[in-house]
């Protein structure tokens, strides 16, 4: 039985009422909620099936999703697909997005390097996300890491204790918990790379027992 977790985020954003994806997503372009925008290409909203019963949600878009306006679509994205694959879950019928929606980096030199959004910027973003779970209204959401896991669940549910687990939001939406596929990528022993693969891949193939995709 999924336990109830405390003091979410995002689903204390709920303002979306009558309005799609496509009116959020156009919205969301001019979003001057955080000053992230300011040094972002644009805005990444999140994108998929609407019609789909499973979200997943991830912390931000790295530099090449800051590029391209997609979530997923860099080096993270290359392995989360992967994963999903093998766990057997079709990512074009799920509906993917991030907790924060613009890029947050520090330049070095030419380089963009990921910087973690702050509490502030991700409760600001969680009128986006709040408003993309209103409107989907998805039977599973996966919760993609700890900056997920905080907008979701709230910031006293830990991802090291409860990874691997669907624990209910206040409104009764289950929300899997795992962790952030660029995590793998961090890995440099590759045998615990790889046990973290499969890791990864035991917790998504929960997906297909909940939901069907
Ligand atoms: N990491 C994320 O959390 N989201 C993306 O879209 C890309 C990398």
């Amino acid at each position: 039985m999924p336990t109830q977790a405390a003091y979410p985020v995002a689903f204390q954003e709920s303002h979306a009422e009558g309005r799609s994806l496509l009116d959020l997503r156009h919205q969301a372009e001019s979003c001057e909620r955080c000053d992230l925008y300011r040094n972002a290409t644009q805005t990444v909203f999140g994108e998929g099936d609407a019609q789909a019963k499973v979200m997943l949600v991830g912390e931000q878009p790295g530099d090449k999703e800051d590029i391209a306006g997609r979530p997923f679509v860099g080096p993270a994205g290359t392995i989360l697909d992967e994963c999903l694959a093998a766990a057997g879950v079709d990512r074009s019928l799920c509906y993917v997005t991030n907790t924060v929606k613009h890029f947050k980096f520090e330049q070095r030199g030419k380089r963009r390097l990921h910087a973690k959004p702050n509490a502030g910027e991700i409760q600001r973003c969680a009128w986006w996300l709040g408003g993309e779970i209103d409107v989907l209204k998805p039977e599973l959401i996966v919760a993609l890491g700890a900056t997920a896991l905080q907008s979701l669940l709230g910031s006293s549910i830990g991802l090291k204790k409860e990874r691997g687990r669907t624990l209910d939001s206040p409104s009764g939406l289950p929300v899997l918990i795992t962790i952030h596929p660029s995590y793998l990528l961090r890995i440099r022993d590759r045998e615990e790379a790889q046990l973290n693969k499969r890791l990864f891949i035991e917790d998504l193939k929960q997906i297909s027992t909940v939901v069907s995709v």
